[in-house]
C-alpha cells in the first residue's frame, strides 16, 4: 500500500478554506485528515455546520502542477457523469492563488486496505454499472489516458534485468503492442481503479468509485481488467495466491484483450519504476517495483495462455 505523505488540511491556506465554506454556504466545523491516495495535497472529511460531512482535496500548482491539473480535470469529469454512475457528486471547486480545491459528497464506507471477496464483488458491480454508460461527450479516448504501455518493448531494448524477463519480456511486448486499437470504444471508463480509489459501504454492500481524473471513452471491460491487476497489486486479505486466483478468475470472465491489458499495465509499472524518479513522491518507485513482483505469477499465466507456450 502506498501512503503518500499528504499535507495536513490545517495547512491549506486560510483564504482557500474560507472560499470553500463560502461556496458550500455553511461553516466548516471540523475535519479529519485522510491518508492514502496518490497526491501530496491535503485531503479531508469536512464536517459542516448544517450537519453534512463532505470530502475535500486541495493542491497547489507549486507543489505538483500535474496534480493541480488533475483536480481541475476531475471537476469537469464529475459534472458530465450521469446520475446513475456510482461516483461522488461535485459540490464545489474553488481556486485561490496557486491552490485549487475540489469538494464532493462523502462516499460511505472504507477506502483502501486489502481486497476481500466482498469488496471485489461490490467494485465489480460498480464498474459494470459505470461502463454500462456511453462515455459522456468531451471525454477523451482512453489511449490518451494510458501511459508507457510500451514498457515491455523498452525493457527488451534496454536489456532484460533477470531470468524472468529473458524468458517473457519479448512476448509481453508483442502482447501489449497496438493498445490504442484494442482499448478503443465508447463506454465510460474510470481508468484508475485501485482499492484506494473505491469505497465499499459495509451496510449496503455497494461501492463508490472515486478519483475520476483519468475518466475516458474505451472498451467496457477496461476497469475490470484494471481491478484484476489491483487485486494482485494491492493484495487480498487471504494472501498472494488468493489474489492471483481471484484476479485470474475475473479476467476469464472478460474478452481476451483484458489479459493483454494486465500484461501491458505491468510493463508500464516496470518501466516507470526504472525510469521515473519523483522528488515529491519518493516512495512511488518502490511501490511500482513491488507491484511488478506481485503480478509476476499472474502475468506469467496470462502470457502462457495468450501465446500457447510456457
Ligand atoms: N468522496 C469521498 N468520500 C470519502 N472518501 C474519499 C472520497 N474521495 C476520496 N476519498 C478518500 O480520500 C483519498 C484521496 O482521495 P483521491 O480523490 O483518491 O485523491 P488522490 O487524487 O490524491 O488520489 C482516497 O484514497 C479515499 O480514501
Ligand atoms: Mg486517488
Amino acid at each position: 500500500m502506498l501512503f503518500t505523505p499528504r499535507a495536513a488540511w490545517a495547512d491549506a491556506p486560510a483564504p482557500l478554506q474560507a472560499a470553500i465554506a463560502d461556496a458550500l454556504g455553511t461553516a466548516v466545523t471540523g475535519h479529519t485528515d485522510l491518508r492514502g491516495g496518490m497526491s501530496p495535497g491535503p485531503a479531508a472529511a469536512l464536517r459542516l455546520a448544517d450537519g453534512r460531512t463532505v470530502f475535500a482535496k486541495a493542491m497547489s500548482v507549486e507543489v505538483r502542477a500535474h496534480n493541480h491539473m488533475l483536480v481541475r480535470r476531475e471537476s469537469a469529469v464529475l459534472d458530465v457523469l450521469p446520475e446513475s454512475v456510482p461516483a461522488p457528486r461535485r459540490l464545489a471547486t474553488v481556486a485561490w492563488g496557486p491552490w485549487i480545491a475540489l469538494v464532493t459528497t462523502w462516499a460511505p464506507g472504507a477506502a483502501g486496505g486489502l481486497w476481500t471477496d466482498k469488496s471485489i464483488d461490490a467494485v465489480v458491480d460498480a464498474c459494470r454499472t459505470a461502463s454500462g454508460h456511453r462515455a459522456p461527450d468531451g471525454l477523451r479516448p482512453v489511449a490518451e489516458r494510458i501511459f508507457d504501455f510500451d514498457g515491455w518493448e523498452r525493457v527488451v531494448v534496454a536489456g532484460p534485468e533477470d531470468e524472468w524477463e529473458v524468458d517473457y519480456a519479448d512476448r509481453a511486448a508483442d502482447i501489449a503492442a497496438d493498445w490504442a486499437r484494442w482499448t478503443a470504444g465508447d463506454a465510460l471508463v474510470h481508468r484508475d481503479i485501485r482499492a484506494d480509489n473505491t469505497t465499499v459501504d459495509a451496510e449496503t454492500g455497494s461501492a463508490t468509485l472515486l478519483d475520476w481524473a483519468y475518466a475516458a471513452a474505451g472498451v467496457p471491460w477496461l476497469d475490470l481488467a484494471q481491478l484484476a491487476a489491483d487485486i494482485v497489486g494491492t493484495g487480498h486479505c487471504l494472501g498472494g495466491q488468493a489474489a492471483t486466483d481471484r484476479a485470474y478468475r475475473l479476467i476469464q470472465t472478460l474478452p481476451t484483450d483484458a489479459a493483454r491489458f494486465v500484461v501491458a499495465l505491468t510493463g508500464m509499472w516496470r518501466i516507470r519504476a526504472a525510469t521515473i524518479q519523483d522528488a515529491v513522491l519518493p516512495t512511488i518507485s518502490t511501490w511500482r517495483r513491488e507491484r511488478v513482483q506481485a503480478l509476476r505469477p499472474l502475468v506469467t499465466r496470462l502470457i502462457i495462455d495468450l501465446t500457447g507456450r510456457p
